[in-house]
């Protein structure tokens, strides 16, 4: 079931353990199932007899038909993934790559490497245009929602190079709702318990899908399994409850991956929480050298959620090293301060992500992640525990002990490749090479080379 993912963990062994096993079809998928065999998936890099001799008598028998020609490409492209992991190299592409996966933050920088060219080179995503703004085709572009509704637009805005000119052409198939807008639209104002009540949100995605499935044949082909939907809503994680049967096989793309609330890592996707001030894009910076962040932990903001609770109780206000505040005596920001600190704290708050992991790695900061269930963003590429240092909750009061007791060669290397990983959640318009849209893209372009669409 999870041939690929396991492509980016850096044990070979466990790949060749993979390749004897068909592809994984998703389940509820029509009858003909398994039609394409393991052999299919990996002609392309073999120059087997048995299998280059199927190609040949397919390719005389009829034209290929366009879900033929995707599977194909998707195909050779697990081959060449394949490949890279196997013979542990860099393939160039014909385009000169402007950036190398290199070293332990990534899990697998051979597959990554290859994965993403592949993808820049094959990918197709359909945004469908049925619906009207707001709740569809627009989305949150500021605050801490922002990635949800940057993501929409960029995909719109035909820029993006895995737009697909014709639904035909597509891989997969975006449902550009915004479940923000819809929370902002459609229930505001919310004036009493049942205001909050989930079934508006889940009929309007519902009613959404109904309509995409009844018009186009693509939802019914795959059961779902070849759509997605983004969101950085708390609650978008709930569009599913009411009828999990239909999104069995759905891509949700969320903020809030938590995974003791039916965040399923396999098939979701872990979005991060990127806050933008009004007009304005992220920008990294170095922040200080790490001979010079004289703070050893930092934490400001509101007792949201039950761990900020317990966060207070131990350290509001009440060490030097360990520097917990509810509100900052005015003056100093604290996204300035985190520049200056060694360990950035990231409790998790209403919901599991919170936007200051990324505004720790914008700062040099290395993040402290303190939650519970949360599966960390682009975790199928990245090494987390090389650049962040994960406290389960239980273990709040010793905070400093543990982070004192990090050698300092060792937070030198972590604050290093906090650097490095800062490309990946920068977010640009139009969006770059290995940045965040690219990465929540790759995310959902390993999921879908997970499984392979019965072509007859
Ligand atoms: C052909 O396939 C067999 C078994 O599937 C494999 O052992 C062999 O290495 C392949 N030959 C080439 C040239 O790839
Ligand atoms: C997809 O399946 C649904 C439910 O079975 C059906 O109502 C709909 O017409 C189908 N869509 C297409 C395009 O055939
Ligand atoms: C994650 O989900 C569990 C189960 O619903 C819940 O108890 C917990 O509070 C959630 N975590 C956060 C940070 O919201």
């Amino acid at each position: 079931l999870l041939f690929l993912f396991l492509f980016f963990s850096s044990s070979l062994n466990e790949y060749h353990s993979t390749l004897s096993h068909s592809s994984f079809t998703p389940s509820n998928v029509r009858k003909t199932k398994h039609t394409t065999t393991p052999d299919g998936v990996v002609s392309s890099a073999s120059t087997n007899k048995s299998s280059t001799a199927h190609k040949v008598i397919k390719n005389n028998v009829k034209k290929k038909s366009s879900l033929e020609r995707n599977e194909e490409d998707l195909a050779q492209a697990r081959a060449a993934i394949r490949e890279a992991v196997r013979s542990r190299k860099y393939y160039t592409s014909e385009k000169k790559e402007t950036f190398i996966p290199r070293g332990s933050v990534y899990r697998n920088p051979y597959a990554f490497h290859q994965s993403h060219i592949e993808m820049v080179k094959r990918f197709r995503v359909w945004s469908y245009s049925e619906g009207e703004q707001p709740l569809v085709h627009n989305g949150p572009v500021n605050d801490i929602y922002a990635i949800e509704g940057q993501f929409i637009s960029e995909i719109e805005s035909g820029k993006i190079f895995c737009r697909a000119s014709h639904p035909e052409e597509a891989h997969v198939f975006f449902l550009p709702l915004s479940v923000t807008n819809i929370v902002d639209y459609v229930y505001k104002p919310i004036t009493s318990e049942t205001d909050f009540h989930r079934d508006r949100l889940q009929h309007i995605v519902m009613d959404y899908i109904k309509v995409v499935a009844d018009k186009h044949p693509y939802w019914n082909r795959s059961n779902g399994a070849d759509h997605f939907m983004l969101s950085c809503h708390d609650w978008a994680l709930d569009v599913s409850v009411a009828n999990p049967e239909l999104f069995e096989n759905f891509v949700r793309v969320l903020c809030n991956a938590n995974t003791s609330e039916g965040f399923r890592p396999i098939r979701d996707v872990s979005l991060p929480e990127i806050h933008l001030l009004f007009g304005t894009l992220s920008t990294a910076v170095q922040g200080h050298a790490p001979s010079d962040r004289p703070i050893l932990a930092f934490f400001a903001g509101r007792a949201h959620g039950d761990i900020r609770k317990f966060l207070f109780e131990h350290w509001k206000d009440k060490d030097s090293d360990v520097q917990v505040h509810e509100y900052l005596p005015k003056g100093p920001n604290y996204i300035k301060i985190m520049g200056q600190v060694k360990y950035c704290l990231c409790p998790s708050g209403f919901e599991v992500a919170s936007p200051r992991v990324v505004e720790a790695i914008y700062m040099g900061c290395v993040p402290v992640i303190i939650s519970d269930g949360y599966h960390l963003p682009f975790s199928d590429v990245l090494n987390w525990n090389q650049f962040s240092v994960q406290i389960a909750v239980e273990r709040i009061p010793e905070i400093k002990t543990i982070l004192q007791g990090i050698p300092n060669e060792k937070y030198l290397k972590m604050q290093k490749k906090v650097l490095k990983v800062q490309r990946h959640f920068v977010l640009n318009r139009p969006a770059k090479p290995f940045d965040a849209i690219h990465m929540v893209l790759h995310s959902v372009w390993l999921r879908r080379l997970n499984f392979a669409l019965p072509t007859s």
